[in-house]
């Protein structure tokens, strides 16, 4: 039984917000836990609607100014889920104020609005990580145990797409509620920051540093009316990115995101081939783990399509028997014991801030590539 608690103030009421909430709500009826969420205060900015989002979830209380959320001391840890021109502020004035800082990716809309942030949480020696969720889906921890163990031998290749369609119409207006993805101001960047991200956290986890890329931008709509302004306005995001680079052990790197892939929703995969052996995984069939192994007897050689749903694969003895899935949301869950477990022995929940920043650091070099179409060197340090 969990003895102590993580008094949680949860920014922003939207899509992470559930998320984040069911998270939080969960870890501790399946993960044996020192430390238990408290759903203590939910603020957003329209009284009537985190009114209700606090008694759906049930939080204690709610805000609708972050800053007095912040200043309260009933509260240890500030989870942001706000759209990511809110993010430096809001986590900077948390780790100023002593609380821990869950925040949602990516970090910033851009490194150098990342770096004090990074400096914040350092300065004030609070506990933080970011929500790159994907890196707790069962199959890719096991992909990474699997590369870890060196089954792959030396890394040759790794490619990653991930591809949607919801802004193909020229008739989608772009700010506001919603559509912030689609502001540059809001957004900081288009695919680049909100796809690309995950998949670069993903890659630089699981294949080490990236030390630089050549990218090519597309925005296929140029103007869109804003719906802050009325106006019809330039459109400042990538609607696509593709980008090659070089991982620091030698490998290359091939990605592609965009918005306009017709039939697509939220298709992430990614494909590592190494000496010996090959992986590949799909966030639309999220609990298989795709493996080829060359040392295999010939005879039965192939792609094995790997179930990861065993009581000794990654998460899943905290789940249900062998053979039955887990889900998306479970990512987040896991992220939630994760960093309860690690309040309790005192290690890092990875990603953290400064990790996080490496990040940033290969979408700021993707972004200046695709505006000269040169090859930039993004500076990780991993
Ligand atoms: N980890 C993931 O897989 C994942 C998935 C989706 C979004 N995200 C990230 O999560 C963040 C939020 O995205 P979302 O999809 O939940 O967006 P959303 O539009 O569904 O929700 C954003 C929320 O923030 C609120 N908000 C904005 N400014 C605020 C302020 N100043 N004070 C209080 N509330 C404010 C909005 O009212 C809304 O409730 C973004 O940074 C996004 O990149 C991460």
């Amino acid at each position: 039984m969990p003895s102590k608690e993580l008094r949680i103030g949860l920014v922003g009421y939207g899509f992470m917000g559930r998320t984040h909430s069911n998270g939080y709500k969960r870890a501790c009826d399946f993960f044996d836990l020192e430390y238990r969420p408290v759903l203590k205060a939910v603020c957003g900015r329209t009284e009537k609607r985190v009114k209700e989002f606090a008694e759906h979830w049930q939080y204690e209380s709610w805000e609708t100014d972050w800053k007095k959320m912040i200043a309260r001391d009933d509260i240890d840890a500030i989870d942001i889920c706000t759209a990511n021109d809110t993010h430096a502020e809001i986590a900077i004035a948390a780790a100023e104020a002593g609380k821990m800082v869950l925040c949602e990716k990516p970090l910033a809309r851009t490194t150098a609005e990342a770096e004090p942030m990074v400096a914040a949480v350092e300065k004030a020696g609070v506990k933080n990580t970011v929500w790159y969720n994907y890196r707790r889906l069962p199959a890719v921890t096991l992909a990474k145990q699997l590369i870890d163990s060196g089954k792959l031998g030396r890394i040759f290749h790794y490619r990653a797409n991930f591809l949607q369609d919801w802004t193909i119409s020229e008739d989608l207006p772009q700010g506001g509620e919603g559509l912030w993805r689609l502001d540059v101001a809001a957004a900081g960047s288009g695919v680049t920051g909100d796809l690309l991200a995950h998949c670069i956290d993903t890659a630089m986890w699981l294949n080490g540093g990236i030390n630089r890329v050549t990218a090519r931008t597309e925005t296929f709509i140029k103007e869109r009316k804003h719906n802050l302004t009325g106006k019809v306005e330039k459109v400042g995001i990538d609607d696509a990115c593709l980008f090659m680079c070089d991982f620091d052990n030698g490998s290359l790197g091939l990605f592609e995101s965009t918005r306009y892939a017709r039939g697509h929703k939220a298709l992430y995969t990614f494909e590592i081939n190494g000496e010996h052996a090959s992986i590949k995984w799909d966030l639309h069939d999220l609990n298989r783990l795709e493996y080829f192994d060359h040392r295999d007897e010939s005879i039965v050689r192939g792609w094995r399509s790997i179930h990861v749903s065993d009581g000794d694969q990654p998460y899943m003895g905290n789940w249900w028997v062998p053979g039955l899935c887990i889900g998306y949301e479970h990512s987040f869950v896991h992220q939630v014991a994760d960093f309860l477990k690690d309040l309790e022995t005192g290690a890092t929940t990875q990603p953290d801030f400064r990790n996080a920043l490496e990040t940033a650091k290969v979408c700021d070099a993707v972004l200046s590539s695709g505006k000269d179409g040169a090859w930039h060197d993004t500076g990780v340090k991993i």
